[in-house]
């Protein structure tokens, strides 16, 4: 029997994309599939039911994800999702492998094989399907167009009859995968930018787009590419030089992140309070807490003129393109697990391995099973 795939609509309030885009239907379809949307699955970005030609269209949630042997997702399913999916199928998506971890306790129990997309290993082999930098890409792009609409202020300089317009200055803090797309945005815009991270091996891709690199001379390269959590000694170190970065800066960007733990603080009220007003503080990291003290989370506050903006989903905010890129992410991830017609959990292959959460009715993640059933 042809393996079915089903996806269902985002129920996140205020996501937009979808899992699977009608291009990647087709390409599915060649290969035998049989795809299954819900009812106006991809209709928040642009994507009427009818355009999935070579889908099938179901209206009700339990009748599409009971018939599921693959289900594809952009966020976490729901409990009542979880219940609907049919017993001993496959799971992908953004299971946030961190927090509310309950949820793998409750797939464990449905038998279904869970893969996330946040714990695909960053090797070169995986970076097709690699979800993860695909949305941080867009995340960092859209985060200088927010900061630009916010900013009273041009970001390139212009002259004109009634005098010379000054360029602005942009600082991107983290530079990775959404801080190098910023500066490569902020750079198009014609601003002059400058990039901070504590990883090292980031100072020549900053120069190579243009910018220049805030050396602080910690280096804090962790395991994966990641960065480690700083010391608070650190802290201090970096705070004491940034401070009069962020205080040149009219626009700021943070997009620092350590995987599993809250956003590292690196943002104070003081430095805020050093800006000149009309000052514009984007915080990409506001979900995990914010990279500025002052962040809230999905909120504009005014802080003596300076204006910090912590935007929720940033990748939902284009999500047209985020569903295109997150679906060939998809695509290249089930051409790895499905093979000649059949589902293939290999788990002797990393990228497979690493990121599978619950299988055969247990935990087979080793950090998530720890933490949900103690060291064994
Ligand atoms: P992320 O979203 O986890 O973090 C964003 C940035 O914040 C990182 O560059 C990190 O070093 C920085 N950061 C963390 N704590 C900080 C602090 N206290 N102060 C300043 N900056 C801080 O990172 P992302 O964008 O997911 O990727 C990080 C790196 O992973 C990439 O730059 C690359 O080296 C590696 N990577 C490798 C890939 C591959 O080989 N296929 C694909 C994508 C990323």
């Amino acid at each position: 029997m042809a393996i079915q795939i089903c996806v269902p609509k985002e129920v996140r309030a205020g996501e937009q994309r979808v899992a699977l885009v009608p291009d990647v239907v087709n390409r599915l379809a060649k290969q035998d599939l049989l795809v299954n949307i819900q009812a106006g699955a991809g209709e928040l970005v642009g994507y009427a039911d009818r355009d999935y030609e070579n889908a099938s269209i179901v209206h009700s949630s339990s009748d599409l994800l009971g018939k599921g042997d693959i289900t594809l997702v952009v966020n976490p399913p729901t409990d009542e999702q979880i219940e609907q999916l049919k017993d001993g199928s496959v799971l992908i998506g953004f299971l946030n492998p961190h927090s509310d971890l309950e949820r793998f306790t409750k797939l464990k129990q449905k038998n279904i094989s869970a893969f996330a997309m946040e714990l695909i290993p960053r090797i070169s082999r995986a970076q097709g399907m690699d979800a993860l930098s695909s949305q941080a890409s867009i995340a960092g792009y859209k985060a200088v167009l927010l900061a630009s609409n916010i900013l009273g202020k041009f970001f390139p300089m212009l002259t004109t009859a009634a005098g010379t317009i000054r360029p602005s200055k942009v600082l991107i803090i983290g530079v990775g995968v959404a801080g190098l797309q910023a500066i490569a945005t902020a750079r198009r815009l014609g601003a002059i930018v400058e990039g901070y991270d504590v990883r090292a091996a980031v100072k020549e891709q900053v120069e190579s787009l243009g910018a220049k690199f805030v050396d602080i001379e910690i280096k804090a390269e962790g395991s994966g590419g990641y960065a480690r959590e700083l010391t608070d000694a650190e802290k201090q170190q970096q705070q004491a030089i940034l401070a009069k970065h962020v205080a040149a800066a009219d626009v700021v960007i943070t997009t620092a992140a350590i995987p599993g733990q809250p956003s590292p603080r690196i943002i104070s009220t003081s430095m805020v309070e050093a800006m000149r007003g009309g000052s514009v503080i984007v915080d990409l990291a506001a979900e995990g807490g914010g990279n500025c003290e002052l962040t809230k989370i999905d909120a504009t506050v005014l802080h003596q003129g300076v204006k910090i903006f912590g935007p929720v989903n940033v990748p939902s905010m284009l999500g047209n393109h985020a569903s295109e890129l997150y679906a060939k992410n998809l695509l290249n991830f089930l051409e790895l697990l499905i093979d000649d017609g059949t589902i293939n959990i290999d788990l002797e292959d990393e990228i497979i391995n690493s990121s599978l959460i619950t299988h055969a009715g247990s935990i087979h993640h080793t950090a998530i099973k720890e933490k949900l059933e103690g060291a064994s």
